[in-house]
């Protein structure tokens, strides 16, 4: 069984890579991909076949994916860029004639209206169109996206957002690695999965930070170009910084809200909470 996991090199790809070992595949059935040849350098260190490719090289990726079983497509992160680049995993899974091909899409990927769903919404359409088994891993937030700013929200005694009293079933990249591993090895896997953990409004997550760390911490929510302009003051590329507003107001309309049933019987247990996500953050 060859198993290959492209953006092997990524935060969320790593964690793939480990949860495979640690489910007791093989090294040598595992194939990483990535660009960055220091976080290559890394995996090869694990044992696992590693390939430098970029999602634009047609043709590499077709040598890369030659003789794979079963494909995990991570979603890179040029955004705009991504479907032709996805295209081109999708099709050299096809010449490989894979038996599965996970890809890691966003919550509601097909009905929901934030930005970012788009490229993700076409790739599922793709991968569709190519005939190939499938597993779309439709990921809510990471819970690391909070948790890694705990000391701005403690800095500032604030975590501003633009979400209203909307639910995100924010999931640790950990867990959401562990599905996907799962996935990966189950016989027959679903078509897609909505995977998040315990919802949370952003008024609940400055409570949760508050105690976490023991300071005041409130929510306040702004209208979604003030938090562009905040987040540009911050030091955010206005794309970007326009993108995280865009996804506040879809959370705001419950498009990142997902049952947490997928992620929880994937894992055998339940996921991740914010507040021992953010306990292991405070604590390390
Ligand atoms: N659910 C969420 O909250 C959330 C948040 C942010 C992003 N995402 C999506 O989830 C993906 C994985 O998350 P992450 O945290 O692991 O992101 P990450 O750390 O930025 O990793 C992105 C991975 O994609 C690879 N990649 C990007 N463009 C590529 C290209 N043109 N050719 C080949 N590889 C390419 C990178 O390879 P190199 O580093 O080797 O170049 C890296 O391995 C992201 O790429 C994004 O699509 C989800």
């Amino acid at each position: 069984m060859s198993l290959v996991v492209t953006g092997a090199t990524g935060q969320l790809g790593r964690l793939v890579v480990s949860s495979l070992l640690a489910k007791g595949v093989p090294a040598d059935q595992i194939v990483a991909l990535g660009r960055d040849e220091e976080r290559l350098a890394a995996l090869a260190a694990l044992g696992v076949t590693t390939r430098r490719v970029d999602y634009a090289d047609a043709a590499g990726l077709a040598d890369a994916l030659a003789g794979a079983d079963r494909v995990l497509l991570i979603s890179g992160s040029e955004v705009g860029r991504r479907l032709v680049q996805h295209q081109n995993v999708v099709d050299a899974a096809k010449a490989a004639g894979v038996g599965l091909l996970a890809y890691t899409s966003i919550a509601n990927a097909d009905t929901s209206g934030l930005a970012l769903a788009a490229e993700h919404r076409a790739t599922e359409e793709a991968i569709v169109a190519s005939g190939l088994r499938h597993a779309f891993l439709r990921n809510s937030w990471y819970t690391d996206l909070y948790t890694g700013q705990v000391p701005t929200y403690v800095e500032h005694g604030a975590v501003l957002g633009a979400a209203g009293d909307g639910r995100v079933s924010a999931a640790t990249r950990a867990d959401l690695a562990e599905a996907a591993a799962a996935v990966l090895l189950l016989e027959e896997p679903r078509a897609v999965y909505e995977l998040g953990g315990a919802a949370f409004t952003l008024a609940e997550l400055a409570a949760a930070v508050g105690e976490a760390t023991g300071t005041e911490v409130a929510y306040s929510d702004l209208p979604a170009e003030e938090l562009t302009t905040v987040l540009v003051g911050a030091g955010l590329p206005e794309q970007y910084a326009a993108v995280l507003a865009d996804a506040d107001l879809g959370l705001g309309r419950g498009e990142l809200y997902v049952d947490p049933a997928d992620l929880q019987v994937l894992l055998g247990r339940p996921a991740t909470t914010l507040a021992e996500a953010l306990s292991a953050t405070i604590g390390a």
